[in-house]
């Protein structure tokens, strides 16, 4: 019998193999074409397959599992299993994770580990995030947990809108990071209007970092309005740097008025430099133009009064060399008071020769005389009759004078006898000392013998 088949299925193999597949697995049937119609039909245990009449194990790929078949040939049903075609070229089933007739092909990573249909590799069911028969469509942002249905692609459970593209979780729906621009557990609120484009933080809100000009975890304090375009600190408000003429931590200083820019020293409020006319650290101590008395001057740089010695609207010109310490008048250039020696509105006249320590600047008139000289300018010679050359302002000789003359001019010979000192009374001359031992005023009388120094205790 087995001869007889062997040969019947050499036969079949060339000529209907196709044929067996579409047959129910394990009973394999082979018709001969042509005039014979018969059907035959052979049988190996599980696991085994007939060739050359014979049983032989499947020799085909490991992948090959078994798949079970009713035996129903006789009136008892029994449950059978095979591997493999009876030709051991074709699996009847494949272990899970590979696919095709001999389990040769590996089922698409993106199916679950049920792994895929024997024959068309379609996977029984797709990996979270994946669809379709091959499950090679990604399901679309934000599905719950990434997943959506097999056939349509629809969503199962929909993420709240500003989940970012890592969905949201499967039983609380809460995102689990907000998209740009949003916070709170389901992204649903805005981040504050003054958060930059980096957004806000998924739990506080506060914002990552400001827009330009606010300040604040939430940004909502507008930086001083005096800060320029870089803003202010995010946590203290204090500006980066100041508009042009402010200074100070907030700005909220003006500058210096005299500084020569607007701007000035953020933080001393200092002017980088000063306009014409100003100095100190902060420009506001005038420069005056010229030599200023105490350095003081007006707003405009011109002296309140000028320093001895110059004169002038600007204080820029010297006095007159001869004019004394105290300068001259600053319009008309006269001296205030001159140099030692010498007088004259602005001292250009030498005093008188005589005089001693100077003269009147307008009189000329001398301060004090040389020795032996008088009057007003010292150009009147004391009478050659006072004693040392002496002689008073108005010529009165202060030592007295030579014998025989008469005080106080000593131009007037003293005529009285015995009178040792003459003396002017109105017209007429008196003595006021007789020689000795003569007395009276006219010294006529002589005094008695022995009183020689009377005069002197009278
Ligand atoms: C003394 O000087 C005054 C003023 O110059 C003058 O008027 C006067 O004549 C002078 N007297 C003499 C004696 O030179």
């Amino acid at each position: 019998m087995w001869n007889e088949i062997g040969i019947l299925f050499t036969v079949c193999f060339l000529v209907v193999p196709i044929l067996c597949q579409s047959e129910i697995p394990g009973r394999y049937c082979y018709y001969l074409l042509g005039e014979v119609q018969a059907r035959l039909c052979f049988d190996c245990p599980a696991g085994k397959l007939l060739y050359n009449g014979k049983c032989h194990a499947c020799p085909v790929a490991p992948f090959c599992t078994s798949t079970s078949y009713k035996e129903s040939s006789s009136s008892v049903t029994v449950l059978q299993s095979r591997f493999c075609d009876s030709f051991g070229q074709n699996c009847y089933n494949c272990m899970k994770g590979t696919y095709g007739v001999r389990c040769e092909l590996s089922c698409d990573d993106r199916c679950d580990s049920n792994g895929c249909a024997y024959y068309s590799g379609n996977c029984f069911r797709c990996d979270d995030g994946y669809w379709g028969d091959t499950c090679s469509s990604a399901c679309p942002v934000g599905c719950s947990g990434s997943r959506c249905d097999q056939v349509t692609g629809v969503c199962d459970v929909e993420c709240p809108s500003k989940c970012d593209d890592q969905g949201c979780d499967k039983t609380s729906g809460n995102c689990v990071t907000c998209d740009t621009g949003w916070y709170g557990d389901t992204c649903n609120n805005p981040c504050f209007p003054n958060c930059d484009d980096q957004g806000c933080d998924r739990v506080t809100g506060d914002c990552v970092v400001c827009d330009t000009g606010w300040y604040g975890n939430t940004c909502n304090t507008q930086c001083p309005t005096t800060c320029d375009i870089q803003g202010c600190d995010r946590t203290s408000g204090v500006c980066v740097a100041c508009d042009s003429g402010w200074y100070g931590d907030y700005c909220g200083s003006r500058c210096p008025s005299h500084c020569l820019t607007l701007d000035c020293d953020k933080f001393t409020g200092n002017c980088f430099s000063c306009q014409t006319g100003w100095t100190g650290p902060r420009c506001d101590t005038r420069l005056c133009t010229g030599h200023c008395l105490d350095d003081t001057c007006d707003d405009s740089g011109l002296c309140v009064s000028c320093s001895h010695g110059y004169r002038g609207q600007q204080c820029l010109e010297k006095c007159d060399t001869h004019c004394g310490d105290d300068g001259c008048d600053r319009e008309t250039a006269v001296c205030t008071g001159c140099g030692t020696g010498r007088h004259g509105a602005r001292c250009q006249n030498v005093c008188f020769q005589n005089c001693v320590g100077g003269c009147g600047q307008y009189d000329a008139i001398c301060n004090d005389c040389n020795v032996g000289f008088y009057g007003d300018f010292c150009n009147l010679t004391c009478n050659v009759n006072c004693n040392s050359n002496l002689c008073s302002r108005n010529g009165a000789c202060t030592d007295g004078c030579v014998d025989g003359w008469t005080e106080p001019i000593c131009d007037r010979p003293c005529d009285v006898e015995y009178c040792s000192r003459c003396r002017e009374s109105g017209e007429t001359v008196v003595c006021v000392q007789c020689d000795s031992p003569y007395t009276g005023s006219d010294c006529s009388r002589r005094c008695p013998e022995n009183c020689e120094s009377l005069y002197e205790f009278s």
